[in-house]
């Protein structure tokens, strides 16, 4: 997605994507919450427990709608559609239609339209709107982060032992011994609790407005954090790699906190024992 020429844009520019974003949730909240208790197709995507519904998929059919037609030049990488114009266009919007599908499945009401437009792969503008609770977040580059239209901040705590965390555990968790686990099982030991929403970008909103002090997760995709990553980068936190270098979307790994705990669950997590990897492995074998 990166590209010779410098994208040249400026604040008004950001202001329209960052309203057209805003069209784009809302009318998707609106989809998905009309839906709700009515879903008849589940179906899994390939992985055990990856679902689709027509959720989903009507969603992001009224996202892709909008951006297309008020954006033509841009690139779109949505969920369910995959890559839709060239992979070296600077202007790339990151779309997951329905963040939270094995809770809507479920009629578990946490889930979120996550939609988030990359700059030469730099998160840029996001808009989170959870039509649940009615709750829209946005965020564009130097224009700071709001909720409901009143900005937002990160939390003030300065300490692991006295946070509260969130993670979660993507689908590939059953096949492979990186699964989160070990690193979980540890940081709850040493904070005042883990969470695990299942959406990745309720996530990131919490973090950015105050709820939790911090999350990582492994095995996430760029539309599940696209979004989100600006809101809490506005909302003053820190958004990195694990080991607190700069973040690259395509490893899938993403540390986010208010920026207070950010080293010291860093260093948390490197420090992870590994008995519990050790232990499913030695099980593994037995089965
Ligand atoms: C999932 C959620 C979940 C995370 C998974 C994601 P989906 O997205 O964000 O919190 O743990 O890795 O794939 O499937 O609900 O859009
Ligand atoms: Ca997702
Ligand atoms: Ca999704």
């Amino acid at each position: 997605m990166t590209s010779a020429q410098k994208p040249v844009f400026s604040p008004s520019d950001l202001q329209t994507w960052l309203e057209i974003a805003t069209e784009a949730a809302l009318a998707a909240g609106a989809e998905i919450f009309s839906l709700w208790g009515k879903v008849q197709q589940i179906q899994e995507k390939g992985r055990a427990g990856d679902l689709v519904t027509e959720a989903d998929r009507q969603a992001e059919a009224i996202i892709l709608e909008i951006i297309k037609r008020r954006c033509p030049d841009h690139a779109i990488l949505a969920e369910e559609s995959g890559q839709l114009g060239q992979v070296d266009n600077p202007f790339c919007w990151a779309i997951d239609p329905l963040d939270g599908t094995t809770n809507f499945a479920h009629s578990y009401p946490v889930s979120c339209v996550s939609i988030g437009l990359l700059i030469q792969d730099i998160p840029t503008v996001g808009v989170v709107y959870n039509p649940f609770r009615q709750e829209l977040f946005r965020a564009a580059t130097s224009l700071g982060a709001t909720l409901n239209r009143r900005p937002i901040q990160v939390s003030t705590t300065a300490s692991l032992d006295k946070s509260l965390l969130v993670t979660g555990f993507a689908y590939d968790r059953v096949k492979t011994l990186d699964n989160n686990y070990p690193e979980f099982c540890h940081l709850t030991h040493l904070t005042q609790g883990v969470r695990r929403s299942g959406s990745a970008a309720i996530d990131l909103i919490d973090v950015a407005c105050g709820r939790l002090d911090g999350y990582w997760e492994r095995g996430i995709n760029p539309w599940d954090m696209a979004a989100g990553i600006v809101i809490v980068r506005e909302a003053g936190g820190i958004v990195s790699a694990y080991d607190c270098s700069p973040l690259d979307l395509s490893t899938g790994r993403i540390l986010a906190t208010n920026g207070k705990i950010h080293q010291e669950l860093s260093q948390a997590l490197a420090a992870t024992p590994q008995w519990f990897q050790q232990y499913a492995a030695a099980r593994a074998q037995k089965i």
